[in-house]
């Protein structure tokens, strides 16, 4: 079922939001079709809300840690903001030092996308035109948000008149025990791959590199904050997880909290997996009070800078072609 009603005033419209609602409750709202909430029921049947988020439609739209929003035309960084598509050199916007982060200065996560219900899914749609920030093509992007049980799906659809690179994802934040818990470092987390991505000082990655024996072999469940302040060298540039998995299975991960129950399955048919500790909240967003690692992300998507490392699976977009994929997020409780 989705129910609708009035949020706030966001350069002088109206903004509605829209909850999805089956066993679980998802809340949305249209600016960065960004993710408000998802109460899901914990061990007791009480249903508590496991997203970090913000307030207010001009808090979500400036917030610099992307909170619940979707990200794009490229999630993630991209070296020097530069690539080659056809030939043809293109420069993207610099908007985290000399890199290109999360689709640039102003990201679809600032975009006020149009809602429409379609059955018991939200659609919600953009057009990003030719050149925005960079990009090459005018591309028209629908996601498409379903409750369907204890099961949240995002669909992301698009098309393009130019060839063109699109990387999209979902910066949810998530704390199995509870959104206003503070820290995750408790929450239990099992990652289905047997290598990730290094990265130089800029957080670019370089190689991959095998997880076993490493602070980042999550192959088995084991809390968040078990290794997350080891001296490793890779934790130290980050300042604890910030990078990417290579995912060996569409199963790609799960988390639970022993204290409120809550499990948390990622279904996903993208090759990577960004697992982000939060290492970069600083207490205030907005008007909520978000601590440093009190919040994480799996954002599922192509290898961040994959343009610039041709072994890697591309996330180009092909004139005229359609663009799907898929990551679903499901609930239960142990
Ligand atoms: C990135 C972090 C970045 C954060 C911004 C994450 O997806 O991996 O490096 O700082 O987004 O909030």
């Amino acid at each position: 079922m989705i129910t609708q009603q009035y949020f706030d005033t966001y350069e002088g419209k109206e903004i509605n939001v829209y909850q999805l609602s089956d066993k679980i409750d998802v809340l949305i709202c249209p600016i960065g079709a960004t993710v408000l909430s998802i109460r899901v029921p914990d061990r007791f049947g009480k249903k508590t809300d496991v997203l970090l988020s913000m307030t207010e439609c001009a808090e979500i739209a400036k917030n610099d840690a992307y909170m619940g929003s979707v990200v794009g035309r490229c999630a993630n960084r991209i070296s020097n903001g530069k690539f080659n598509l056809n030939g043809v050199s293109y420069q993207l916007t610099q908007n985290k030092g000399q890199n290109h982060l999360h689709g640039g200065n102003v990201g679809f996560n600032q975009k006020v996308f149009k809602p429409t219900i379609d059955g018991d899914s939200l659609l919600l749609e953009l057009d990003s035109p030719d050149g925005e920030e960079g990009y090459p093509g005018n591309l028209k992007i629908v996601v498409r948000y379903s409750v369907k049980g204890s099961s949240f799906a995002i669909d992301y659809y698009a098309a393009s008149d130019k060839d063109t690179l699109f990387n999209p994802t979902s910066h949810l934040y998530f704390n199995l025990n509870g959104e206003s818990d503070g820290s995750i470092l408790d929450n239990v987390v099992q990652i289905t791959a047997d290598s990730y991505l290094q990265v130089d000082e800029n957080l670019i990655p370089t190689e991959k590199a095998a997880v076993a024996n490493t602070p980042f072999d999550f192959s088995k469940p084991k809390p968040i904050g078990q290794d997350i302040d080891c001296q490793d060298v890779q934790l130290n540039i980050a300042g604890g997880y910030d990078h990417n998995f290579c995912l060996e299975d569409d199963h790609a991960a799960c988390a639970y909290s022993t204290k409120s129950g809550v499990c948390l399955d990622v279904f996903t048919d993208c090759c990577g997996l960004q697992f982000y500790t939060g290492n970069f909240l600083n207490g205030q967003q907005g008007k909520s009070v978000y601590d440093r690692r009190s919040g994480f992300c799996m954002e599922t998507q192509f290898f961040p800078n994959a343009i610039n490392n041709s072994e890697w699976k591309q996330p180009v977009l092909k004139a005229g072609e359609k663009f799907h994929s898929c990551t679903q997020y499901v609930f239960s409780t142990l």
